[in-house]
């Protein structure tokens, strides 16, 4: 079972957003692996965010991140790297497809609601920077058999 890191970053958290977009991934069919409230600090967000390092969005994408605290998960499913990311949507939420989290809560690409990991590799990366071992919570879901054959 693929599992995929998700942050709802701060904007999400001060406009109220976490129980609704938490309510996305469920229904959608998720399954729930791990969850803290987090601050993140910096030598945190600059290893979170090291591939945008020397760009002119990283600085502030780090300063954004460790503005107030954000909602760090772990959602299980077959395929859930992917799925996440469409659930999400683009980047830009100008271009977010209008179902969609970034679609349905974004205005802006600097305050796009929720972060999600782009590979299997990122994901297992991501998933080692904000949770230990001990923290992600192997289980059995009722009515898993009825998501996939
Ligand atoms: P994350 O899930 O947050 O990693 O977003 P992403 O994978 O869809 O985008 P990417 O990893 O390329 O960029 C990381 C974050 O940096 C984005 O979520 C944006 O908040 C910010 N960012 C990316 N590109 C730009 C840009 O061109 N301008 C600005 N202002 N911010 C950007
Ligand atoms: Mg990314």
């Amino acid at each position: 079972e693929e599992r995929t890191f998700i942050m709802l970053k701060p904007d999400a958290v001060q406009r109220g957003l976490v129980g609704e977009v938490i309510s996305r991934f469920e229904k959608k069919g998720f399954k729930l692996v791990g969850m803290k409230l987090i601050q993140v600090h910096r030598g945190l967000a600059e290893e979170h965010y090291a591939e945008h390092r020397g760009k002119g969005f990283f600085e502030p994408t780090v300063g954004y991140i460790m503005s107030s605290p954000v909602v760090a998960m772990v959602w299980a499913g077959k395929n859930a790297v992917a799925l996440a990311r469409e659930l999400m949507g683009a980047t830009n939420p100008a271009n977010s497809n209008p179902g969609s989290i970034r679609g349905m809560y974004g205005m802006d690409i600097s305050r796009n609601v929720i972060h999600g990991s782009d590979s299997l590799a990122s994901a297992e990366r991501e998933i080692a920077l904000y949770f230990k071992p001990e923290e992600l919570i192997d289980y059995k879901k009722a009515g898993e058999e009825w998501l996939s054959e």
